[in-house]
């Protein structure tokens, strides 16, 4: 744990990260357990990357958060990893132990903590879930189902080879489906989760019924913006639990200010709004 009198400092690395919020999530948990440090953005290129962490450790860095483009990159140079990390063989957060630099992917455990806070209980019978995407985002969540016990995970994507390689890499009860199975699948699901892009500002729209779910079951979009995906709209409408993308962006953020700063922070209503505040509510 640093000591009082440090002043330490981390930061979000990537490309483009001037849209990011992880700096006010993590000013704002500075500010709120009056730690005297920092977080900074890290504008670094793909090609930069090796370069910029070569002088990372230098740069008087205590860690940080690592995004688009060098998730996979990151996760090669650590020398230390989190069973997460290595299972999704990715990285999202770095620190240092004993000058040794560590990773690990907390977007699993975000994701769990954001359905745990916005739709309680939702795992009390085994979860059945439909995972739209086949990407990074529905490796680490797809994951995380299986950690939690999920009794099915059907992985659904515009190119059924990715859903079919995920599966085959993360094992049962991971399977592939296909589009023309989904109003089947959604009839028998208690979770839907959309980790694909569609719905995003300036993306496409997600054309999805949601008629088939049964009225219990939970909907979560990692898209946050805009704030209220049409998705996320969808489910309200029919009062099925809705679980915003915002939710899985703040408790992602938690390990590392844990690692860096010494203290866990808490998701507060505040943060939620403060955040809530700097993002588009609806496109
Ligand atoms: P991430 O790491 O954020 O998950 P990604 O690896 O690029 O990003 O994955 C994006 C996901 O959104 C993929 O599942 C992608 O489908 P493909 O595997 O077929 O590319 C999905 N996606 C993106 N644009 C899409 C579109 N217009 N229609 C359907 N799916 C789309």
């Amino acid at each position: 744990m640093p000591s009082q009198n440090d002043t330490r400092k981390a930061c979000i690395i990537g490309f483009p990260v001037r849209h990011s919020r992880s700096p006010l999530i993590h000013e704002y948990w500075l500010d709120l357990y009056g730690i005297k440090g920092s977080y900074e953005r890290a504008e670094v290129r793909a090609g930069d990357f090796p370069g910029f962490m070569d002088h990372f450790a230098a740069l008087g860095f205590a860690g940080g958060n690592v995004t688009l483009p060098h998730k996979q990159a990151a996760f090669k140079r650590c020398l230390q990893t989190t069973e997460t990390a290595a299972r999704l063989k990715a990285v999202n957060t770095l620190w240092f132990e004993s000058g040794k630099l560590c990773g690990d992917n907390t977007d699993a455990a975000g994701f769990l903590a954001a359905l745990d806070q916005d739709a309680p209980g939702w795992d009390d019978v085994r979860a059945q879930a439909v995972v739209l995407g086949a990407g990074g985002a529905a490796r680490a969540i797809a994951y995380a189902l299986q950690l939690r016990g999920a009794a099915r995970i059907w992985l659904v994507n515009r190119t059924r080879a990715r859903a079919d390689a995920l599966a085959a890499d993360l094992g049962p009860p991971i399977e592939a489906a296909d589009d023309s199975a989904l109003p089947r699948l959604l009839s028998q699901a208690s979770l839907l989760v959309n980790t694909t892009s569609l719905g995003m500002l300036g993306q496409p729209r997600l054309h999805l019924g949601l008629d088939p779910l049964p009225e219990k079951a939970a909907v979560c979009d990692i898209v946050y913006v805009p704030l209220e995906t049409e998705l996320i709209k969808a489910a309200k409408a029919r009062a099925l639990r809705a679980v915003p993308g915002i939710g899985m962006l703040l408790h992602q953020a938690v390990p590392g200010f844990e690692r860096w700063f010494g203290v866990r922070p808490s998701v507060t209503k505040e943060l939620r709004s403060i955040i809530q505040a700097d993002i588009p509510a609806a496109v």
